[in-house]
């Protein structure tokens, strides 16, 4: 068969049912703004939770480090790409988490593949939560491990998994995320830790949309503890990491095959993490005005199509609309009005869930908040 004769209906096939993915030209400016085809739009669909993506200071940071050490790494972290500034990076990070170590990855992504693959075999079992991101799921097909699936934050479902399979297996590993990418909820991590401990099972969590981890000082037990995050969102960069004990982490630099063979970070982005941190810290309000947005929206009235939405504690919002099409329209009329709100439709979340995915940042302001409300409560 021709291959792009395949492609074609391949193609075609996604666009009859309105899943056809576009890449877009998007300019992303130092407030809310994105700039598409020459205009500007109010954007509710980053994930740089914290507005410092585009912050001067960051800039300077990573202006300094390509000055130092010039664009690129030249070499795999285990070759000659391993700068200095990684050690300094991994140590905030492992003080962050209240972990012995961490290893930074080239994004969240290489990390949970990464790491789910080195860590995991045949013969073992992994539980994932049923909306778990792509990259684990890929993470744990690449194991060879068995893959079982618990019903959406249901530590029930969680619970009559391993009671029934895991004396069948030699290791298991639990994964979920601190806040889940598509439907900003949580899990009870404090019980899932207990539950794990009973049923002898690691735990993974994946922090990459948690935003609380930066200011509180929640801590679960440390051992069979995995930790991972990524540095592309609130960090406003890019990468990811594990972190979690020290032998972990050594296990890791030295199987990891996402961490070995593939070239290291740019020296600018590492010094870039490093100053995002410190921010993080010395701008608290920055988590909390993302947060506070988020519960703006919702308390303003979100009772939309049937959308009884509660604020649970993350700047992720989701408003579900159900059909793919129709999620595409109203995400269509709300960027006809210069509000860029992406529907978010399968295989991202599952069928019949299509929905508009709003995330709020530190630097959305409460009249395009209020504004955005009152449109979208005349189209659904
Ligand atoms: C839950 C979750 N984990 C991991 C990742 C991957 O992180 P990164 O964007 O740094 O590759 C994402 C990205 O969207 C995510 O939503």
């Amino acid at each position: 068969m021709n291959l792009d004769n395949l492609l074609n209906k391949k193609l075609e096939d996604l666009a009859s049912q309105n899943l056809l993915r576009k890449l877009r030209d998007s300019e992303r400016l130092k407030v809310a703004h994105i700039i598409r085809d020459g205009k500007k739009y109010i954007s509710f669909s980053c994930n740089d939770y914290l507005g410092l993506a585009n912050d001067e200071r960051l800039k300077k940071a990573a202006i300094k480090a390509t000055e130092k050490y010039g664009v690129g790494a030249g070499a795999s972290r285990l070759i000659t790409g391993n700068n200095p500034l990684y050690t300094e990076l991994e140590n905030i990070i492992a003080k962050q988490h209240n972990v012995e170590s961490a290893a930074v990855f080239g994004s969240g992504y290489m990390a949970n593949l990464g790491a789910i693959s080195a860590l995991m075999e045949e013969n073992d079992l992994i539980i994932a939560d049923k909306l778990s991101h792509s990259c684990i799921i890929e993470g744990a097909k690449l194991s060879g491990a068995e893959m079982k699936r618990f019903l959406h934050n249901d530590l029930t479902s969680l619970e009559n998994l391993l009671s029934k399979n895991r004396d069948n297996y030699k290791n298991c590993l639990v994964v979920t995320e601190a806040v889940f990418s598509m439907d900003g909820d949580a899990p009870n991590l404090q019980e899932m830790a207990n539950m794990c401990k009973k049923y002898d099972a690691w735990l993974m969590i994946d922090y990459a949309h948690d935003l609380s981890h930066f200011t509180s000082n929640f801590q679960l037990p440390t051992s069979n503890l995995i930790i991972m995050g990524t540095l592309s969102k609130a960090i406003g960069a890019y990468g990811g990491y594990i972190a979690g004990s020290q032998t972990l982490i050594d296990y890791l630099k030295t199987s990891c095959k996402t961490l070995m063979f593939t070239t290291a970070l740019p020296p600018s982005v590492l010094a870039t993490c490093i100053e995002s941190y410190t921010i993080v810290y010395s701008e608290k309000w920055r988590v909390e005005k993302a947060l506070d947005n988020a519960k703006y929206f919702i308390d303003l009235d979100c009772h939309f199509h049937g959308n009884d939405t509660e604020f649970v504690g993350s700047q992720i919002v989701p408003i579900i609309i159900g059909e793919a099409e129709k999620a595409l329209e109203v995400s269509t009329k709300l960027y006809e009005s210069g509000f860029l709100v992406h529907a978010i439709r399968p295989p991202t979340v599952p069928t019949n869930t299509s929905r508009l995915r709003f995330s709020f940042s530190a630097l959305h302001e409460r009249k395009d908040i209020e504004k955005v409300t009152e449109i979208l409560g005349k189209l659904i």
